[in-house]
This record gives C-alpha cells, sequence and structure tokens, in this order.
C-alpha cells in the first residue's frame, strides 16, 4: 500500500484543503481517501494573495514571502493529515501541492502558482510535487483544468454517461462517457462560481461566503443584468478553455454593474447565483450525461444548487457523496493522484481536456533528503 497527500488552495483563497489517498494495489479502483482536513488561510494572507492577483510595487518580494507564508499553512495541514490517519511522515510517498495561482495566462504560455515547495518538503520530510500545470502550458494546452484526468479515474462508470462539476471558486465539468465507449474524457472551465459570490457578500455583509445561499435567496434575479452577463466572450468560447481571477474578479463586476441603475444587492447575488447556474447547467445538458454528482465548497450552498438542478434537467443532480466521497476532498484528492502519476512517470493531463500537444508527465519534484 502507498499513500500520496494532496493539497488544494483555490481562487476562492479561502482555505487549504487537503487528502490523503491509499493506493491499496496495482488497481486504480482500490484508490481511498483516508483522512481529510482543512486550515483556513489566515487573513493577513489572505489579502496579499488577493493584492498580488494584479500588478503592484515590490511584487517579486512580497510574492516570495505570500509562497513561504502558504507552505507553512500546507505544513500544518500534512500534520493534521498524519494524526487523522494515525501514521508518520516516512509512509507517505510524495504530496502533490497545488499552490495559490495569481496569474492564469495559458494564451501567453505562462501560469503562476505561489508555493515554495523546498519549504514544505523540508517542513514536513515529505517529496513535495508542484508546479503541476506548467508542462501541459508548454505542451500548448491551457494546463488546466487538470482535474478531469482524476474524475475519470475516480467515477466513470460501466454503462452511465457522468458529469462531475465542482464548484470551486471557478467552476469546471468533466463529462465521462461510459468505460467501454471510445469517447474520450472532456473537460473545461464553465466561468465563474464561488470567486464571485464571496466578493459580493463580503462587500456588502461582511461575512466571507453566503451561508447555504441565504442571502441571496431573498433577492430576485435582475433579468437584464443577467442577459449582459451571459454576453461576456468567455461563455460563447469553444474548449479547450480556462479563465480565474483574471477574468472574473471584483473588478469585473465593477465594470458590468457600473452602466446599471443602483440595484439592490441581493438582487445582483441573486443574479450571480443564476449566472452560476445557468452557465453550469447548460455545460450539464450538452454533456448529455444522465446524472451530474458535485463537488466542491459549492455543494454546500443549498441556493444554489437547487438553481442549479433547475438548469441541468433533464440531467439529475446530486453529490460525490451519493459515489462515495465527501465533496470537499475531491479537488484535493486528485492533487495526490496528481503526484503518484508524477512519481510513477505517468501522464497526469488529457490532451482531450486540456488541449495539449500530447500526454505530459506533470510536475516539478522537491526532495527533503538525498536518497543515497
Ligand atoms: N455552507 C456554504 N454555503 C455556501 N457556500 C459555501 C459553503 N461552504 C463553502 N462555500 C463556498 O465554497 C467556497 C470554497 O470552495 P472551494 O474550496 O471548493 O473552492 P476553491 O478553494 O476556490 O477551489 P477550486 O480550486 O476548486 O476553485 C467558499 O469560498 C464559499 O464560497
Ligand atoms: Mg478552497
Amino acid at each position: 500500500m502507498r499513500r500520496f497527500i494532496g493539497l488544494m488552495s483555490g481562487t476562492s483563497i479561502d482555505a487549504v484543503d487537503g487528502a490523503l489517498l491509499e493506493f491499496g494495489g496495482q488497481q486504480p479502483d482500490t484508490l481511498r481517501t483516508s483522512a481529510f482536513a482543512s486550515r483556513p488561510i489566515p487573513d493577513n494572507l489572505r489579502h496579499e494573495l488577493e493584492a498580488l492577483q494584479s500588478p503592484g510595487a515590490d511584487e517579486l518580494r512580497r510574492a516570495a514571502l505570500a509562497a513561504n507564508a502558504l507552505a507553512d499553512v500546507y505544513a500544518e495541514v500534512v500534520a493534521d493529515l498524519l494524526t487523522q490517519a494515525g501514521c508518520a511522515a516516512a509512509s507517505v510517498t510524495a504530496i502533490g501541492a497545488h499552490g495559490q495561482t495569481v496569474r492564469h495566462r495559458p494564451e501567453l504560455g505562462y501560469t503562476i502558482q505561489l508555493l515554495q515547495p523546498a519549504r514544505l518538503a523540508e517542513a514536513c520530510g515529505i517529496a513535495v510535487v508542484c508546479d503541476l500545470r506548467a508542462a501541459d502550458i508548454a505542451a500548448g494546452g491551457q494546463g488546466a483544468p487538470l482535474a478531469p484526468a482524476f474524475h475519470a479515474e475516480a467515477f466513470r462508470d460501466a454503462a452511465e454517461r457522468r458529469a462531475v462539476v465542482n464548484l470551486g471558486g471557478v467552476a469546471n465539468i468533466s463529462v465521462l462517457p461510459p468505460l467501454a465507449s471510445p469517447e474520450p474524457v472532456t473537460g473545461y472551465d464553465t466561468g465563474p462560481a464561488n470567486t464571485l459570490l464571496d466578493a459580493w457578500c463580503r462587500r456588502h455583509t461582511g461575512a466571507d461566503f453566503d451561508r447555504d445561499g441565504d442571502w441571496a435567496r431573498g433577492g430576485t434575479v435582475d433579468a437584464a443584468l443577467l442577459a449582459s452577463w451571459l454576453a461576456e466572450p468567455y461563455f460563447a468560447l469553444a474548449p479547450p478553455k480556462s479563465t480565474g481571477r483574471d477574468l472574473f474578479n471584483a473588478g469585473w463586476l465593477d465594470r458590468t454593474l457600473a452602466a446599471g441603475e443602483k440595484r439592490d444587492p441581493r438582487d445582483v447575488q441573486a443574479t450571480l447565483v443564476e449566472l452560476t447556474a445557468l452557465t453550469v447547467g447548460r455545460a450539464c445538458r450538452e454533456s448529455g450525461a444522465g446524472r451530474v454528482f458535485v463537488c466542491g465548497g459549492g455543494a454546500r450552498n443549498r441556493f444554489l444548487m437547487e438553481r442549479l438542478a433547475a438548469s441541468a434537467a433533464p440531467a439529475k443532480v446530486s453529490t460525490t457523496q451519493a459515489l462515495g466521497v465527501d465533496p470537499q476532498a475531491v479537488e484535493a484528492a486528485a492533487f495526490a493522484w496528481l503526484a503518484a502519476r508524477r512519481i510513477d512517470g505517468n501522464a497526469g493531463n488529457l490532451a482531450s481536456v486540456t488541449g495539449a500537444r500530447g500526454p505530459r508527465v506533470l510536475g516539478l519534484l522537491a526532495e527533503p533528503r538525498p536518497r543515497n
């Protein structure tokens, strides 16, 4: 049995999520999530990571310090996982660590995830696989989304056509044809999910996020505003495509709201929920999947889940819990799986998703001590 840890801090910049995966044998279906842990990103670090999303003074020094600080939070999550699972660091083969995306411009040939991997390896005494998106971009791909390959491994069915939707800061879909089908697995980022919901909610209520979607539920969808948002060119782009805070940020909201009259903030929140529900729901319908399994923090947003269920019909919407996997753990587990792919020399990307020229081994390795 081998153990791998996956660590994820996504576009919401809310927390570092970690999952410990056990690989029972040679068969991928013996893969098991044996622990899950999450630590909030401290406010000062979150503000700095948010600030680093756009150009600013003294960026290089600030980015280096933020990368160190984030490695320290990652190390705390690793310690939590080891305690929870009751196992020693030496029993873990490697950590797959995503880092914090501060730029994502595949069309310009780069993506930047902040994290100091050597510091994390040193703190944990475990090898760290990082920078998991660069090789795919170097091969002409989007470098994102990477989760569909793992979704296919964990959730593909013999007979049923399925879709998996991650409602993180950004939403992404994986379309999983039945195992016997010659059709490739596909997937792409559909557009915004929690980043815009969180930004608007924080600005108007002071709360970090709209718990269960209750605040939005009291609002009314503004049809004209929704139509103007749906005209955003990203939504009409054909896959492969990926996006993030480079496009969907507070500035995007402000620009699109500037022209309008004064609006009730609750109505804007309700309209943002509808924007996510419609864009994700359309992707679900187009996928032809009979069932859609949702993961990520947005799975807890009851109002968003209701609106998505309405929009995705006739596809039936539930969470990955229905398949026995905690929706909060899926994305972190994907990075544990990607670490295993890297250590074993296997491809981590799906060219049919990212548009890369072919399968690539993803990630760079930081090792805590000599092997010989
Ligand atoms: N009870 C809840 N009600 C509503 N929203 C919630 C709830 N719990 C979590 N969330 C939302 O989920 C977000 C975090 O989701 P998640 O960690 O999956 O996103 P992420 O870190 O951006 O990851 P990704 O890389 O997949 O985009 C929070 O910022 C919040 O908006
Ligand atoms: Mg998160």
